[in-house]
């Protein structure tokens, strides 16, 4: 069973500076609540019971949004019949319950966020999850959980994009096709068109083995000195781990970057 879901959440936000240097870009509200809420209610509904947050120690906000009883305990104090703050409260408890921290101090990559938090990781598999990849309509998470119980593989969110952004993403090779999913036999990190093996993208949602984590512990560093996830992916393809693409239908969001954060609060409106 999948229960647990990493969050890393320790990557600079770059694309969305200046809003990214006073807010961190998971807290950025859409639609009136910050996307990595969103992503919250996503696992939930698909039945993650812990979520592991890999923050900076230098970026307490994220701890804060989440962990902040006693400003609440004062208001509602004051507000007594103040049903909203009192509802507010409780969904922020829901969450609290089943938040644990983990700490990156520095941009290393998704691999290394994935390595800080062995610890804590119980079962055969995890899910991982990019907070700036926002699902709406159909539950992704939900879909890959199903697929993974149904093979007992990997799974990776995948979705069909154009030709020409090839570039901007993960990108899945693979073979044996069905409706809804594919068997993996190559991933290939932000490849140029011509190197690209399909338009298949992955579009952050991971579900990955615990033994990725013996791999991860001696890869060399990637592409600016990171240790990414798609290598070790790669890594465990070619020893003929199966990873299974599962081909999402549903609305998805790119909000890590700025045209697609702007535009995301629109698209969130007409589908909710
Ligand atoms: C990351 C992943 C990439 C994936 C993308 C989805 O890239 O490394 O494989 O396709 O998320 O958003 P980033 O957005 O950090 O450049």
């Amino acid at each position: 069973m999948v229960t647990q879901a990493i969050i890393p959440l320790a990557g600079l936000g770059t694309r969305l500076l200046p809003l990214s240097s006073v807010i961190p870009k998971e807290l950025l509200p859409i639609n009136g609540k910050p996307n990595l809420e969103y992503i919250l209610e996503e696992c939930i509904q698909a039945g993650i019971k812990q979520f592991i947050f890999v923050v900076p120690k230098n970026r307490p906000i994220i701890k804060k949004y989440f962990f902040n009883d006693n400003f609440y305990k004062k208001i509602i104090k004051k507000k007594k019949n103040d049903k909203r703050l009192k509802e507010v409260f409780k969904r922020i408890k829901k969450y609290q319950r089943m938040i644990k921290f983990v700490y990156q101090n520095k941009p290393e990559g998704t691999g290394q966020a994935v390595l800080k938090c062995k610890k804590y990781l119980k079962g055969t598999h995890f899910l991982m999850l990019l907070a700036d990849d926002l699902i709406v309509k159909k539950n992704c998470s939900k879909e890959m959980i199903a697929l993974h119980k149904k093979t007992k593989g990997s799974i990776i969110a995948t979705k069909r994009v154009e030709k020409k952004t090839v570039s901007r993403w993960g990108i899945l090779g693979f073979k044996n096709r069905s409706k809804n999913s594919f068997l993996i036999n190559e991933v290939i990190e932000k490849p140029k068109l011509r190197e690209a093996p399909s338009n298949y993208a992955i579009i952050g949602r991971y579900i990955l083995p615990k033994k990725i984590l013996s791999v991860l512990k001696n890869q060399r560093k990637g592409k600016g000195g990171e240790i990414h996830i798609t290598d070790a992916i790669k890594t465990l393809v070619k020893r003929n781990e199966k990873f299974y693409g599962n081909i999402f239908r549903g609305k998805y969001i790119d909000c890590g970057t700025l045209q697609g954060f702007i535009n995301s609060g629109l698209t969130i409106s007409k589908y909710l």
